[in-house]
């Protein structure tokens, strides 16, 4: 039997009853697999700096640094909860980008997929999204604007001025284009790549690093776009892209679209991969406003799941199996209240009983050999 140590960080807000739905689905891999999962809970967010002190704990960090992958909720609470947080010790500056740098998780693999048994979420027109959407958007996570130099203070003027630096060398580069790369090897051998050279001397040299790195993958057709025509053309054409890939910024916001473009965010799982460890986590908020109410649709933390166990641990039919299974759910015709309106001809579940179903629809599933 394989035994793995897992970190479970369920985060704040609507991060702890779908983080449950999470483990039922692991409880349930590891009957039907000979693996055994370790999941060890930690603090992690803006409720562990009230109960600890600090948003990502002393003993989080021993947690995550002695498992084989971490999974983590979202973090984060609303607008005036946060202002009793100092600044730096804010989840996403005190958290996030601290345990993204811990694990130098540069890829960032964000699936958008809309497969038929969702479609009706989407708000794009069905002769827009066709025979459904399927992309995944590689972002560089652990570079550029969020982690270059900051400097605030007062001009010789007397004005208060900010300067944020994005720097990348060309090894950080290299490595996100050589994953972006090897994924679109095992899936249509387009690659989209998303810069901004027209303006930004980051992206010439981004660019200049492909065509190098693109060399050792002749096989694939790489497609240039300028970002603000990406965001365009996600919403007027999705169906062209396969795998796209850009630097951390261009990213966030693209991702965000890649989510609008599905019906909403809680669609959205995601995979950040680091030389030794990954970690995986839904690429929403922790919406305060519905916590607790046991509404929030579990897709993108059981997701995060999904690609934890092909990515982490090899598992690639299991993992298969809980997608088919989340999709077999809506299939059905159920959702939950975040994703849809009383009256929109759904079956309406609860958080749990949408988590119950995918593990009844996985428990049916043949296993794999
Ligand atoms: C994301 C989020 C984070 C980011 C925030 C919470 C810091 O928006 O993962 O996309 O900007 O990277
Ligand atoms: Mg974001």
């Amino acid at each position: 039997m394989t035994q793995y140590t897992i970190a479970l960080l369920e985060g704040d807000g609507i991060g702890p009853e779908i983080a449950r739905e999470a483990v039922k689905v692991f409880k349930l891999v590891e009957e039907r697999n000979d693996v055994a999962f370790d999941l060890r809970p930690a603090p992690f967010g803006a409720q562990a700096y009230f109960d600890c002190g600090h948003p990502f704990p002393d003993e989080t960090k021993a947690i995550c640094d002695a498992a084989d992958a971490i999974i983590k909720g979202p973090i984060g609470l609303s607008h005036e909860e946060s202002k009793k947080i100092p600044v730096d010790m804010q989840p996403e500056r005190g958290a996030l980008l601290p345990l993204r740098r811990r694990y130098n998780t540069f890829a960032n693999f964000r699936p958008v997929s809309l497969p038929r048994a969702l479609a009706h979420f989407s708000p794009l027109k069905p002769e827009i999204i066709g025979d459904g959407i399927d992309l995944v958007m590689v972002r560089e996570l652990v570079g550029g604007l969020y982690f270059g130099e900051k400097e605030v203070g007062v001009n010789e003027a007397g004005l208060r001025y900010v300067k944020e630096v994005l720097e990348y060398d060309e090894e950080q580069i290299r490595r996100v284009l050589h994953e972006a790369l090897q994924l679109s090897m095992r899936r249509k051998k387009v690659l989209h790549n998303i810069h901004k050279s027209n303006v930004l001397k980051s992206s010439v040299l981004w660019n200049e690093v492909l065509e190098e790195v693109a060399q050792e993958y002749p096989e694939v057709e790489i497609r240039h776009i300028l970002v603000d025509a990406a965001a365009t053309l996600l919403c007027l054409n999705p169906g062209q892209f396969d795998v796209m890939v850009m630097e951390n910024m261009f990213g966030d916001i693209l991702s965000d679209q890649g989510g609008g473009i599905l019906g909403s965010l809680g669609l959205m799982p995601s995979a950040c991969k680091g030389p030794d460890k990954s970690y995986y986590e839904p690429s929403h908020g922790s919406a305060p406003d519905i916590a607790g109410q046991n509404i929030a649709n579990p897709y993108s933390m059981i997701g995060s799941v999904a690609m934890m166990l092909e990515d982490s641990f090899g598992m690639a039919q299991e993992s298969k199996n809980v997608w088919a299974a989340m999709q077999s759910v809506f299939g059905a015709g159920f959702s939950t209240p975040d994703l849809s309106k009383p009256g929109s001809g759904v079956k309406m579940i609860n958080t749990d009983e949408f988590g119950d179903r995918v593990v009844e629809a996985l428990a049916g599933m043949p296993k794999a050999g």
